[in-house]
């Protein structure tokens, strides 16, 4: 089974993985609702779509959930039904050593969790209805493990992971598609400040790899690229002693 996307929700479509999927969904002849808060870079993805694409940038914060289920209705009916909504929106914060700011903490559980909340409940709901559709979530490697080095994002992937599973286990019987991406490190703004990046790729080969699991159907939980899982398979077993001694 291929699936062939027609009408798209990109939620974090302003830069990095999500504007690389909205550009190759756009190529791919589908409609596309562009979220972020930045319109200028919004523009400028919507700018770099082929010739003739449907293409509509919406300026949106996504720890404004309350307004999620009118706009979700409102970007439905503009582009003339949905059926695939990719949720990339995300923060990521590295704390300094002794470092302990609530604020920050909460910004990264807002975006990674209850955005995704918001916007993937939504999606589940409408495709739920139509016994059809495809959710995608990117999550990350970072939720295997509480890490001492970015204790805030790893909680909320190891969340963003947990929601998508109970997601997948409520919808997949109605024959709604939930798809769990967990990317290793990917050449965005989020990681330009960190110093180790092992096995790197760009926002490019990741959208691609993302899409493809997306087609493919069946609900899967994917590490992308797939090299990642057996890291992830070693990291979650590590005895916790030997883990915080880790620099991770
Ligand atoms: N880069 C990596 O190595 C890596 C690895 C694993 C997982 N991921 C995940 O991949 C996803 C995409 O990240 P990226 O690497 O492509 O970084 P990025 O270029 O910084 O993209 C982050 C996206 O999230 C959006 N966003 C952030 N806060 C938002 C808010 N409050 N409201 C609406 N949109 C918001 C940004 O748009 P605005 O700033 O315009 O709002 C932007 O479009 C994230 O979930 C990230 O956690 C990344």
């Amino acid at each position: 089974m291929s699936l062939r996307f027609r009408h798209a929700v990109v939620v974090g479509a302003s830069s990095g993985i999500g504007a690389s999927i909205a550009r190759m969904l756009a190529a791919d002849g589908c409609a596309v609702a562009l979220l972020g808060r930045r319109e200028a870079e919004l523009q400028r993805v919507v700018a770099s779509l082929p010739a003739g694409a449907r293409a509509i940038p919406v300026v949106h914060d996504v720890t404004d959930q309350t307004g999620v289920p009118l706009l979700f209705e409102r970007l439905v009916a503009d582009l003339g039904g949905l059926d695939l909504l990719v949720y990339a929106a995300g923060d990521m914060h590295v704390p300094e050593e002794g470092e302990y700011d609530f604020a920050r903490d909460r910004r990264q559980i807002e975006v990674n969790v209850l955005g995704a909340m918001a916007w993937t409940g939504a999606a589940a709901a409408h495709f739920e209805a139509r016994r059809s559709g495809t959710i995608v979530g990117v999550s990350s490697i970072a939720g295997v493990r509480g890490r001492r080095t970015m204790p805030a994002y790893t909680t909320s992937k190891a969340a963003l992971s947990a929601w998508l599973e109970a997601l997948r286990n409520r919808v997949s019987r109605h024959g709604v598609n939930v798809v769990t991406v967990k990317p290793g490190f990917v050449d965005t703004a989020m990681t330009t400040h960190l110093t180790k990046k092992p096995m790197m790729i760009s926002a490019d080969r990741a959208a691609s790899l993302i899409l493809a699991t997306a087609r493919r159907g069946g609900s899967p939980s994917a590490y992308i690229p797939a090299q990642w899982g057996l890291v992830a398979f070693v990291v979650r077993h590590l005895p916790s002693w030997l883990f915080r001694r880790l620099d991770l």
